[in-house]
């Protein structure tokens, strides 16, 4: 006869929390266990105090095989299973606990309990009346008094729930199941009709946490890797779609819908992996052919097709077809006005159009959008150069001198082009203001030009005449004809006569 001490499992505080339930202590255990039987239950304890599951699991095994009516040792691999996660082979080794030992009433409460957590709330109110019928510790009895009324209360919820489903209610319906849920964790049809709900819902990811836990909970599960890969699918997110239909097949390789839409999906998967492919050979012509391939084998899912136009427009805007791009990624930016990548795709085809302007607004919105997203933030600073530099005036170009031109052929030429370009040569108003810009260019370069140092400072990269940068500013030239003609302090009313002398 083995003391009773030696069968009293104490278990230590490291274990996890869950073994915390398990009430080991109870009295009047007989243990007929041989030595060695007796040698793996005393190590199997040891290794699971010390959280070693899978290591304590083969000695419980062992002790099983060696006394194959050993309660305790039932009890305690049920212990390592739950600890796993394995909650049906710890309810299976409780029922052979409480087959073999019929007034153990622990066992027969974590039972209950562990039923009542799948929802099976009958056989868990089972359990938890013949707990009471028997002669239990006042703890056990206050405890199956609980766990019944809350299977009572559960069982009331889900078919409140149910109801409210059927009526449409679904957000009701999800605060009902979330409610039972917290009790219930492992109910695969709780998990379900909260996934349908959400879905009908407009929430499908909210939907495939649900499916995925589902999935876990019942093995076989394929209707819910189905249904998580079609939503995925749905999402646009098609290789997550392709990973979920796999695991169907894998459980069921005749499964119809699943093969149906497997091959769907690779087909899909493939042709995209081979564009996404040829993007990255930069061979931008062949990529478009590929997602216009793309869109003929999925044109019903909006996700993708709208996906293969940012695609091709992408490959336009990188192969420099910057009109055609600016088209595709305007028809894009309709559908989804925050897209990042149609905004960086067309700002870029703008940037090769000398639209800096409209670059810059791409860029900014884009910005607006992700602030962390560096081809953004260096795509809005040289479209801001850009567009800086574009503004700037060449005075050699506007005088068209070489940069080595001496004072005399600046000189001739600004007298050649001033009187070419006097407004007063024009009529047509439209004429005539372009003139007078030209005319005000004209003479700023020339005034730029001629004077040593200023010219040296142009030189320098800078312009002299640009207010901006200039200490004080206010230079004349800068400013509109306007301005420029009232600041004018020789102005005799006539347009221009200031500087007008060609000796
Ligand atoms: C912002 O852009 C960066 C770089 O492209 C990316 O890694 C990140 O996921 C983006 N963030 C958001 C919120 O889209």
């Amino acid at each position: 006869m083995v003391s009773l001490r030696a069968c009293v499992s104490k278990l230590g505080s490291t274990l996890p929390l869950l073994l915390v339930l398990w009430d080991l202590h109870y009295e009047g255990a007989e243990c007929g266990i041989n030595a060695e039987v007796e040698k793996q239950l005393e190590m199997g304890k040891k290794l699971l105090a010390a959280g070693q599951l899978a290591d304590a699991l083969s000695h419980f095994h062992a002790a099983i095989e060696g006394d194959s009516d050993n309660y305790l040792a039932y009890y305690r691999r049920a212990t390592v299973y739950l600890a796993m996660g394995k909650s049906k082979a710890a309810i299976r080794d409780l029922s052979k606990v409480v087959e073999l030992k019929q007034d153990f009433t622990s066992a027969r409460l974590q039972r209950g309990n562990l039923l009542l957590k799948q929802g099976k709330f009958d056989e868990a109110e089972e359990d938890f009346k013949k707990v009471l019928q028997s002669n239990p510790s006042d703890k056990d009895e206050a405890d199956a008094r609980s766990q019944l009324m809350k299977s009572d209360e559960m069982q009331r919820l889900y078919s409140q729930a149910r109801s409210a489903f059927l009526q449409g209610e679904h957000y009701t319906a999800i605060g009902l199941l979330d409610e039972i849920l917290d009790v219930c964790a492992w109910d695969v049809e709780l998990r379900e009709l909260r996934a349908k709900c959400y879905i009908k819902e407009g929430e499908p990811r909210k939907a495939i946490g649900d499916l995925k836990a589902a999935a876990k909970l019942k093995s076989d599960n394929t209707e819910a890797f189905y249904q998580i890969s079609t939503i995925y699918y749905q999402l646009g997110d098609h290789e997550q779609s392709l990973n979920e239909v796999r695991e169907c097949l894998k459980l069921d390789q005749d499964h119809k819908e699943c093969f149906s839409h497997y091959k769907q999906v690779k087909k899909l998967n493939k042709q995209i992996a081979s564009a996404e492919e040829l993007i990255q050979q930069e061979r931008y012509q062949d990529a478009i052919n590929k997602y216009e391939t793309v869109m003929k084998t999925e044109s019903k899912v909006p996700v993708y097709t709208t996906q293969a136009r940012e695609r091709i427009c992408h490959c336009l805007s990188k192969d420099q077809q910057s009109t055609k791009a600016i088209t595709l990624c305007t028809e894009v930016l309709q559908l989804e006005p925050d897209n990042v990548n149609a905004l960086k795709d067309r700002a870029a085809a703008y940037i090769l159009e000398e639209q800096y302007e409209e670059a810059i607004r791409d860029y900014e919105k884009a910005k607006e959008l992700n602030d962390s997203d560096q081809q953004v933030l260096e795509g809005l600073e040289r479209a801001q150069r850009l567009l800086k530099q574009s503004q700037k005036r060449d005075y050699y170009k506007i005088l068209g001198v070489k940069r080595n031109a001496r004072k005399q052929e600046i000189i001739k030429a600004y007298r050649k082009l001033a009187m070419q370009w006097h407004p007063d040569n024009f009529q047509d108003e439209k004429e005539k203001k372009q003139a007078e810009k030209k005319f005000i260019d004209i003479a700023a370069a020339k005034e730029v030009l001629t004077d040593p140092e200023m010219r040296k400072k142009f030189d320098a990269g800078e312009d002299p005449l640009d207010a901006e940068s200039q200490q004080g500013g206010g230079n004349p030239f800068h400013r509109g004809w306007n301005s420029w003609q009232s600041f004018d302090p020789f102005s005799s009313g006539g347009p221009f006569k200031f500087k007008f002398h060609f000796n």
